[in-house]
């Protein structure tokens, strides 16, 4: 699907500083066309690393498989704050024509974490260049594996990543939105996601012609499926968003023999995590209690259920402030509903408090395409602006910490 909402033409940005510009193109094009699936960003994190030690950062020793931090020190000693960007692609074939598409067949950045690790590197430039001006220090994480589950961030917490950290921000690219706008909300951005699988056995299968002989595993299931779609909204305040998608039903062989097993599954996403807690229960139950009453053994498995990422309110103004006095009144837009995808920045907004910020990459036809399409691209203005941007977001923050601690 692609929006087609009136875009403002890339001419009318302020014009970024064109060497700083050229060098992040070419970062992220060079990340672009060696995408790497999660916990597999080897080639990538060598990358990032020449490239911040070539220019005189000291990347830490590898975190979570191919993660790591770099550390950018202020000339005082004061408090630390993050910036996380993710380094994995997608299991995408790219469809671009663009001369910098992937160049291995089956793996796409389509989600946009190519733009996402080169503003990481903008931040630590920009971040360096005003050292003289901040007490305490600005950490960018660059963590792998955001798209698969387990995912990265609780790994990068495990090894550390947040110790001595007061708060964490991260961007995401927006194709909905024209480049040079920004996105905040309060509160939640993001979804929680519990996939689950549902599965249906019984030895007693049977002929097509007598079910009444059989446990008849297929219509089991697809009662067990109705009445889950059926539960947000009626079971939960029809307010707080949730949505239930079966995305896989497997079953059978045969058109005249009844199935011993039927297996479905899909995702349950809730805004809130006190709905998504009550909705699991309740699909374990009348899972159960249908599968008794047909005499049938029923399973239900959640796998590890993502959290919302939840904005909290000081970074988001602290932000939304920022993108207004560097970019003008017009660059900061509120984001009216959260989106029911999920990010797995949410672990960082369990730890500590912080915001993670919709960046607008969208600029014509060929930058529109969503998010996890093979036809994604984005409007390279986005990157030196996401940069500026985010390296003063690390700027105010700390110097709010520090009067505040004085
Ligand atoms: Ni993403």
């Amino acid at each position: 699907m692609i929006a087609d909402a009136p875009l403002a033409s890339p001419a009318d940005l302020p014009a970024p500083d064109p060497a700083f510009r050229a060098d992040l193109v070419a970062l992220r094009r060079e990340l672009h066309q060696h995408p790497e699936l999660g916990f597999q960003e080897h080639r990538t994190a060598q990358r990032l690393r020449d490239w911040l030690t070539e220019r005189g950062f000291e990347p830490s020793a590898p975190m979570a498989g191919t993660g790591f931090v770099v550390d950018i020190h202020g000339d005082r000693p004061g408090p630390m704050v993050a910036y996380r960007a993710d380094m994995d692609a997608l299991p995408i074939h790219e469809a671009t024509d663009a001369p910098y598409r992937s160049l291995t067949p089956g793996a796409m950045h389509a989600c946009g974490h190519d733009a996402h690790m080169t503003v990481a590197c903008g931040v630590a430039v920009l971040a360096r260049e005003r050292r003289a001006e901040f007490a305490g220090t600005v950490r960018v994480l660059f963590q792998p594996a955001e798209e698969v589950s387990p995912s990265g961030a609780p790994a990068m917490i495990q090894a550390g990543a947040l110790s001595g950290v007061e708060a964490i921000y991260a961007i995401h690219m927006d194709p909905s939105q024209a480049v040079g706008r920004f996105g905040f909300r309060v509160g939640s951005l993001t979804a929680a996601c519990a996939p689950f699988r549902v599965t249906v056995r019984s030895e007693r299968s049977g002929h097509s012609a007598r079910p009444h002989e059989a446990v008849d595993t297929v219509w089991v299931a697809s009662q067990i499926a109705n009445e889950l779609y059926q539960l947000p909204g009626r079971v939960t305040d029809a307010r707080k968003a949730a949505v239930l998608t079966i995305c896989r039903f497997r079953g059978g062989d045969a058109l005249n023999v009844i199935p011993s097993e039927v297996e479905f599954g899909g995702t349950l996403r809730c805004v809130d995590g006190e709905t998504l807690g009550f909705l699991r229960e309740k699909i374990r139950r009348v899972a159960g209690a249908l599968g008794a009453a047909y005499k049938a053994d029923v399973d239900v498995d959640f796998d590890i259920t993502l959290p919302a990422v939840v904005n909290t309110t000081e970074e988001v103004r602290r932000a939304t402030e920022a993108a207004t006095d560097l970019f003008g009144p017009e660059a900061a837009m509120p984001i009216q509903l959260p989106s029911m995808g999920g990010e797995d920045f949410a672990y960082y907004l369990q730890e500590i408090p912080g915001c993670m910020v919709r960046v607008g990459s969208a600029s014509g036809p060929d930058t529109r395409y969503p998010l996890h399409h093979a036809r994604f691209d984005l409007d390279e203005g986005a990157l030196p602006m996401a940069a500026r941007l985010m390296a003063e977001v690390c700027h105010r923050h700390l110097n709010d910490s520090s009067s505040r601690r004085s």
